[in-house]
């Protein structure tokens, strides 16, 4: 169920809610001052007492008359910004939600922008509310949820007022994107996932295209073919197209969709293989993001391509030492079955270059090795395109996800030299392995500027708690990302 959010400009005070946020700094906010004016010494006596310091995302709880207040820390005022506000709001919707509030109220901090600021309050609050609870029969009473959110500002209405819309449609698009990348494989193969973004499409009225595994077949579509070829579950190839009036850019956002990647014949080992219905994460973030791009009528054209595939062991399954013949023409050597992203990718990312996009952006849980460098703090990106590099990561630095650039150097490249076809799917063992895969990636984008944001690390939370999300959850991490980068271009 969604929380319903809404907007009002009247005193916080006045209104009849469960639970009211407020938020502070280390220094004492005026908002602090309301706060203890309404209920008395005992945020005094917590501060005095440093039980309450107003520190990033601390929360202190006080009632009177059956609601509950919470004062939430944003730490030093010098600093602050709206990725600490987004979390800070996560922090509180979640302190309440836990003692079992259903509506709450929340007042935006009086600093910064105030859409901005809107925005990522509301975000936090909605993407901190979400939980997956489709497969749950038992107490679901211990399932605590806020169902109605108001958001309160007394300043400037109007455009606190549409940060509020704004941050609203971009925090459900991404619940929906984790909402498809928590449902268990079985439950998600390549044609439910398929008939889902088309459903969305057919709600935002985008233009989509599905090529089933015949049309795949027959168009050549040689590297999704070769990794879906192993399942009974049967592949497609998703394109949704919004076009803006007068648009004068065209961009594409590409998706990994593995529905499960078990490595196929070069089989992955047992522990942990229950994540690999993850491994779609990356197309699940290409619905989330487009559903966005229709709900903020962006004025340019988006395409976004989704390559969907099971990768399964099985008398029909591609092979070590096969060689696949891709869309674009080019060879594969596979050397193995469970590098398997960037196979499909090779088709989707040629697909993409043929409406000459102005840029290329891929989103893909492609490598174990991106964990290693980076953990689950960031994700990787690279790429051919400085400019494309530096506005991604700006866009991290307004949403929180974080994205670190790693080197495409063309010393790379003979690591993926094959002896028998153009290229083969794997560089050397335990050696670059993230950037080995996005130099076979580059093979494909025929010179269009493109960036390939690895995240493996990052797409679920583990081994904790991460971006609004439980632990073994998806965090829809690179939705809000690129909805920021699409919304923050030039025309
Ligand atoms: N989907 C995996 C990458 C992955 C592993 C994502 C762990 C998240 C957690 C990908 O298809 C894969 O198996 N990559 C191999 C490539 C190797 C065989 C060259 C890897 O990273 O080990
Ligand atoms: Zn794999
Ligand atoms: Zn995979």
């Amino acid at each position: 169920m969604c929380v319903n959010v809404t907007f009002s400009s009247q005193d916080i005070f006045a209104g009849k809610y469960d639970g009211v946020v407020l938020f502070t700094y280390e220094e004492r906010a005026h908002a602090e001052s309301k706060f203890a004016t309404k209920l008395g010494n005992n945020v005094l006596r917590a501060r005095e007492k440093k039980e309450f310091e107003g520190k990033h995302k601390q929360c202190f709880l006080d009632r009177q008359e059956g609601t509950m207040y919470v004062l939430v820390g944003l730490g030093k005022q010098e600093g602050v910004d709206t990725v600490k506000m987004r979390e800070a709001a996560g922090a509180a919707a979640c302190c309440l939600k836990e003692k079992n509030a259903k509506h709450i109220a929340v007042e935006l901090p009086a600093e910064l922008d105030a859409t901005a600021v809107g925005q990522a309050v509301t975000e936090g609050v909605v993407l901190a509310n979400y939980q997956f609870t489709k497969y749950r029969t038992q107490e679901l009473e211990k399932f605590k949820e806020l169902e109605a959110v108001t958001v309160v500002s007394d300043r400037t209405g109007v455009a606190a007022k549409l940060g509020v819309e704004i941050g609203t449609f971009i925090a459900e698009s991404c619940n929906m994107t984790r909402d498809l990348q928590n449902t268990p494989s079985s439950d998600m193969p390549p044609a439910v996932f398929a008939d889902l973004a088309v459903k969305m499409a057919k709600k935002e009225k985008l233009k989509y295209k599905v090529l089933d595994r015949k049309q795949l077949e027959k168009q050549g579509y040689g590297g999704i073919m070769a990794v879906g070829r192993g399942s009974a579950n049967e592949p497609r190839m998703v394109t949704l197209e919004y076009h803006a009036k007068k648009a004068k850019k065209t961009i594409a956002v590409v998706g990994k969709g593995i529905t499960f990647d078990s490595g196929g014949i070069s089989i992955k080992p047992s522990p942990k293989m229950g994540d690999m219905k993850f491994d779609m994460s990356g197309a699940a973030n290409v619905v989330g993001i487009m559903r966005n791009v229709a709900r903020l009528k962006l004025p340019m054209n988006v395409v976004g391509i989704m390559g969907l595939a099971e990768n399964m062991p099985s008398s029909t399954a591609y092979k070590p030492g096969d060689v696949v013949t891709t869309k674009s023409g080019k060879t594969i050597e596979v050397d193995n079955t469970d590098a398997e992203g960037r196979v499909v990718l090779a088709d989707c990312l040629h697909h993409a270059t043929t409406f000459k996009p102005d840029f290329i952006v891929d989103m893909a849980t492609l490598t174990g090795a991106v964990i290693v460098a980076l953990g689950d703090a960031a994700a990787g990106m690279m790429g051919n395109d400085d400019g494309v590099l530096d506005m991604i990561r700006v866009a991290g630095e307004h949403t929180g996800e974080r994205v670190w650039e790693l080197p495409l150097w063309d010393c790379y490249k003979k690591d993926i030299e094959s002896v028998i076809a153009d290229v083969k799917n794997t560089g050397l063992p335990r050696l670059a392995g993230t950037i080995t895969a996005g130099k076979f990636l580059e093979e494909f984008v025929a010179g269009v500027p493109w960036v390939h944001i690895d995240i493996a690390g990052v797409a679920w939370a583990d081994p904790r708690d991460n971006y609004f999300a439980k632990k073994g959850n998806g965090t829809g991490f690179g939705v809000r990302l690129i909805t920021e980068l699409l919304r923050a271009q030039r025309l």
